[in-house]
């Protein structure tokens, strides 16, 4: 029997899941909720916005989706699972216990410290004047977060008190994420190589994908600004496989056998943001979704069939053991709109798309993008497109995906031009 799926979201990581299922032999109809103007070649669009918890529900009630697969975290931490699960429809996704993982990072930091999880020290404040009084003992540098969701602009990197300060009081005084910001973190700054892992849970079962790194910097050679993610390239050849293992254990089992004794069942994807420090890796937070853009450069190379994977999660049912995945690496190059990321420019007409898909091992995967009333494609947000590519090494997937770059333009367009750089060094050095 073919299997109908709906992906609810509009970002590159959807149309990257979209692409996904679309090549498993039991995929049936393909709709993305509200999806954007690449994806709508892909599927067909629902103008249900994501938060729209019900219209979600009731749309997949009424066309009988076999499977809903939720791309962002705002209507997980919302219940979006709960409600689709209490009306008998299959859902990937965690329920709203789950999701607190990422849903706040105070509950993120209990979950840790119970399970023996090692991650940064932190404190939590929701009063500005205690806050202050510890950054004057703690010192800079010094990380402060945001407890709640803030859509990726809640965490500080502070390298001096006053920048520590100046984020408290946003929080705390001007209540700029409102009552995501009522409880703030001030947590210790760690250095070194960051990574992504995530993994399929269905309860019991844990899957780990293969490691990722996501460049947060705008800039080359990561100065500027943090992003949502300007690029990201997988597997990551620093991560030897008994360091992977270790990782996997002590971040991803340990956390979901701790939701387990709490009673917290947990079906979907969990997203472990690692840094590796000298004294060993460490968790700095997790998410409880696939990442952006992790899953625009883990799907290109996954062999196994992703919608039978999806569908045994949701179903609560057993996973393999491991997935299968093409030898040669992924590398993914974000291309953003002008301003970003402090501001976002719209409607400037994009060129080059197709011609950059054409290229072998190239997929190109839509962010904010939009059709103009003469129907051309436009820029719709900061993150407008990742140009994905695939390759035999870093060095083949790198020229791709910087070809595929190359093709494509759009006033005001912005890259970095060091993705996947390091790997290829390190893949330089070893051969
Ligand atoms: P998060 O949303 O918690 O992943 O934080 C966003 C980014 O801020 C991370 O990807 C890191 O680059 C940086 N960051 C967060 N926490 C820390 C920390 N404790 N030490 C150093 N950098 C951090
Ligand atoms: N790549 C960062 C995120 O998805 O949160």
């Amino acid at each position: 029997m073919r299997t109908d799926v709906l992906v609810v979201g509009g970002g590159g990581r959807e149309h990257a899941l979209v692409s996904g299922v679309k090549r498993s032999a039991g995929i049936g109809r393909v709709f993305c909720a509200p999806g954007n103007a690449g994806i709508g070649r892909d599927a067909t669009l629902v103008p249900i916005q994501a938060d729209d918890l019900k219209g979600l529900a009731d749309f997949a009630e009424r066309e009988d989706i076999g499977l809903t697969v939720v791309g962002p975290e705002a209507p997980l931490v919302a219940g979006i699972a709960d409600v689709f699960r209490g009306r008998g429809l299959t859902v990937f996704g965690p329920s709203c216990d789950g999701a607190l993982l990422e849903g706040s990072k105070a509950f993120a930091k209990e979950v840790m410290a119970c399970a023996g999880i090692p991650t940064a020290g932190a404190a939590a404040f929701t009063d500005y004047r205690s806050a202050r009084a510890y950054l004057e003992e703690s010192g800079a540098p010094v990380v402060v977060k945001a407890d709640g969701l803030a859509a990726g602009k809640g965490v500080t990197v502070a390298l001096t008190i006053d920048q520590a300060d100046a984020a408290l009081r946003e929080c705390l005084l001007d209540r700029r994420f409102g009552d995501a910001g009522r409880t703030v973190l001030l947590e210790e700054y760690l250095m070194g190589e960051e990574l992504s892992l995530l993994a399929i849970v269905s309860d019991d079962w844990v899957l780990p994908l293969a490691a990722a790194q996501d460049y947060k910097r705008i800039f080359d050679g990561d100065k500027g600004p943090n992003t949502g993610g300007m690029g990201c390239y997988s597997p990551v050849p620093s991560v030897r496989p008994h360091l992977y293992d270790e990782i996997a254990d002590l971040a991803i089992r340990r956390t979901i056998e701790e939701l387990t004794r709490r009673g917290t069942s947990f079906r979907g994807v969990l997203y472990a943001g690692v840094i590796l420090t000298q004294s060993g890796p460490k968790v700095l937070e997790f998410n409880c979704r696939f990442g952006d853009p992790e899953t625009q450069v883990l799907i290109p190379r996954l062999r196994s069939d992703l919608l039978e994977i999806l569908l045994a999660a949701a179903r609560g049912e057993e996973l393999p053991a491991a997935a299968e995945w093409m030898p040669g690496p992924c590398v993914g190059v974000v291309m953003a709109s002008g301003g970003y990321p402090a501001s976002s420019s719209s409607g400037d007409v994009i060129q080059g798309v197709e011609a950059a898909s054409a290229l072998e091992g190239v997929e190109v995967f839509h962010s904010g993008t939009a059709r103009n009333q003469e129907g051309e494609l436009v820029t719709a947000g900061g993150r407008v497109l990742t140009v994905s590519a695939v390759g035999a090494s870093f060095a083949e997937a790198r020229k791709r995906a910087y070809s595929g770059v190359g093709l494509i333009s759009f006033d005001g367009a912005q890259n970095r031009t060091d993705i996947g750089h390091r790997a290829q060094t390190a893949e330089e050095i070893r051969s």
